[in-house]
């Protein structure tokens, strides 16, 4: 009975070892997460009947659940060095000039992406992972066990060193971006202090001293180097870190053999542009010479091995103080708060503004003018505010207030129901207009070209253009007011605002800016309302119940219509001659035999295309919708139609062929 539950257990490490690596090492599981977990719980279950037959490399362990009462003390039996850093070429140069000179010739190297996590060491015992080790101070580290069992990359047996007394492998272990985010995002609302970084993060969970919280974090680690019997028979470290990932060791796939400080220098380069698209952070390059036969001979100083080097990019993140806060004014009348730096270097520029997104954020994050905060550069161009330093403050740092009136002209800002936004409503608010112009003459919106920022800018400037309709009302004399313009630019300007005003009322609609209404929105709001006096009186859950808007596009549209301004302009642009309805083709009293049907088309249809169908199903009344959901009536099929067809049926959705369609269209 023992042998079979010994056996059963040890079937099921072995399905759920197999299932981890294809998941976490491979991207390219063969099971669904239920069916591993329910793998994880059958073995769960055996282990609990029997703890005297349960194995230390269990899966089971990685879910945590030891609490310890302190991390002991362990020494690492080699010293886990550090690395000397180099910043610029000539660094790298004179480091591989060095290695030249200390062994008389060109040799390669190997390149590894340096990751910004903390470095720590797994022994194994004839094949079982028995102790993790953090760096410590090098010589001596804690021991986190547990907490490393967590890392689901991390092999908790090894079969093919289980003949070896020891193995050692060291990596760094840490918390991907998108983890980051997540685990701060979940603090901010536990009201819990924030991370700055992921390091920090990543940190901070293998202190851990229960296992099961520390499980939570979703620690990751890439090995980077192999110690032992096994390790010694390799004369290249590239190919060992190769023979690890073989033995399903998470290594880095971004490693690479080079030679020469060209190419060195050109990855250098390249991962200097690249770094920001990987989910972890790299703060450098390690240059690591890659024959293990050298090293000796090239040696070490007190702190680090003169055969490797780390390259450190710029630092992505930096300490400033907030000196003030400025809030901006968007296109749409968003304000936005805006952090004034003591200015410092980032990520190679220098800095001296950031982004607070909105007043909420503020709020949560408790951001104070006065206060020493975290700045970082991601994969945005503006920097932002990370979080404060509360360490640092002095009493003095001052709270930012939420604006009672629009830094620009003074109207008071609205706030919409749910939403963190707040915005100054006023349409002929300065800092919107020049703005708003812009994209009222772009070109997917008015299309008036001629119309460009810095003529725009002028114009405001000038008083030429008060609000949006004023540009109708621009003539001659007010044009030769401008700079440099002359006769043939004024005339080309002219008939370009002449001409916008044949555009469909659908363009006019997303030209406006109502905050929240794209283009496609817009066709969506002309297919279901023809005119603006429909729209202007529109219920919201009529607006709501729309394909493709919503709820929160219906009520901001609907305060949107009820605005002075909006209605202003719309009143004007009608007054001005520019289209406000948009009557579909067949509305002059054709049949619609598909009034209030929604119909989705896929497929290969043989007598129109696709687009073509729609605009005919739309003329009997229907709606045409892209995707299929319960609320679809119809699902027009053609040739090859593929998942669409298969979610119709599986909702029991009608679903029609082409003669359906035909019926009505031979006629
Ligand atoms: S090799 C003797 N390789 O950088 C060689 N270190 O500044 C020791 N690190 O303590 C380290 N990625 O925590 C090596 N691919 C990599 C690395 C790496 C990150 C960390 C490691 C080390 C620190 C040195």
């Amino acid at each position: 009975m023992d042998q079979d539950i010994g056996k059963r257990m040890d079937a099921l490490i072995e399905q759920i070892e197999y299932h981890r690596r294809r998941y976490y090492l491979e991207d390219n599981p063969v099971i669904s997460d239920q069916e591993y977990d329910a793998l994880e719980r059958a073995l769960g279950e055996l282990e609990e009947a029997r703890p005297d037959l349960t194995r230390p490399d269990s899966p089971t362990q990685r879910v945590g659940g030891f609490v310890a009462k302190e991390h002991p003390v362990r020494a690492h039996r080699r010293p886990m060095l550090s690395l000397g850093n180099a910043y610029d070429e000539g660094d790298v140069r004179r480091f591989m000039e060095r290695v030249r000179e200390a062994i008389d010739e060109e040799v390669a190297y190997c390149a590894e992406l340096k990751i910004d996590g903390l470095s720590l060491s797994a022994i194994y015992e004839r094949g079982v992972l028995a102790r993790a080790v953090t760096r410590g101070d090098g010589s001596v580290g804690e021991e986190v066990t547990a907490n490393a069992k967590t890392i689901r990359e991390l092999p908790l047996r090894v079969e093919a060193w289980s003949d070896l007394e020891e193995m050692e492998v060291r990596g760094e272990v840490y918390m991907s971006r998108r983890g980051f985010e997540a685990l701060n995002e979940r603090r901010l609302a536990e009201g819990a202090a924030l991370f700055a970084n992921p390091r920090n993060a990543a940190a901070g969970a293998m202190r851990l001293l229960d296992s099961g919280e520390a499980a939570k974090r979703g620690l990751r680690l890439f090995a980077y180097q192999a110690i032992g019997d096994w390790a010694a028979r390799f004369d290249s470290h590239f190919g060992a870190l190769d023979a690890l990932a073989g033995l399903g060791f998470p290594v880095n796939p971004h490693n690479r053999q080079v030679a020469g400080a060209d190419e060195v220098l050109a990855l250098i380069e390249e991962w200097n542009e690249l770094r920001g698209r990987l989910d972890y952070e790299t703060d450098g390059l390690v240059l690591k010479v890659d024959n293990p036969g050298f090293h000796e001979a090239i040696g070490y100083t007190a702190k680090f091995p003169k055969w490797a080097l780390a390259y450190k990019f710029a630092a992505e993140q930096a300490t400033s103080r907030v000196e003030s806060v400025t809030v901006q004014v968007g296109r749409t009348g968003v304000l936005t708060p805006v952090a004034n730096l003591e200015p410092v270097k980032l990520a190679g520029t220098t800095v001296s503004r950031a982004t607070l997104h909105n007043f909420d954020e503020i709020e949560k994050k408790d951001i104070r003018v006065g206060d020493w905060v975290f700045v970082e550069k991601g994969g945005d161009i503006i920097p932002k505010v990370v979080k404060v330093v509360v360490e640092r403050r002095t009493g003095e740092e001052r709270p930012v207030p939420v604006p009672g009136q629009c830094p620009s002209c003074g109207a008071k800002p609205e706030r919409e129901e749910d939403q963190v936004a707040i915005r100054c409503v006023n349409l002929a608010c300065p800092a919107q207009l020049e703005r708003r112009i812009q994209h009222f003459a772009s070109r997917n919106a008015m299309d008036i070209q001629g119309l460009g920022s810095e003529r725009v800018q002028q114009m405001v400037a000038k008083g030429l253009l008060t609000d949006l309709s004023s540009i109708y009302r621009l003539d001659e004399d007010k044009l030769w007011k401008l700079d440099r313009v002359g006769d043939k630019w004024i005339a080309n300007l002219l008939g370009e605002i002449e001409k916008s005003k044949a555009k469909p009322f659908s363009k006019l609609l997303y030209a406006v800016g109502l905050p929240m209404i794209g283009e496609k929105a817009a066709e969506l709001l002309v297919d279901r309302f023809e005119s603006y006096a429909q729209l202007r009186q529109a219920e919201q859950e009529d607006i709501a119940a729309i394909h493709g808007l919503g709820d929160k596009v219906a009520a901001s549209l609907r305060r949107s219509l009820d605005m002075a301004g909006y209605c202003q302009a719309f009143e004007a642009f009608g007054e001005l001659g520019l289209a406000l309805e948009q009557k579909r083709p067949a509305a002059d009293g054709g049949p619609k035999p598909l009034a209030g049907k929604t119909v989705v088309v896929t497929g290969v249809l043989s007598r129109y295309t696709r687009s073509e169908v729609a605009g005919k199903l739309k003329e009997l009344g229907a709606q045409v919708t892209g995707s299929v959901t319960k609320k679809t009536d119809y699902l027009l099929a053609g040739e090859k139609a593929g998942s669409k067809l298969a979610k119709a049926q599986a909702l029991g959705v009608d679903i029609k062929d082409e003669a359906w369609v035909n019926q009505w269209l031979e006629t």
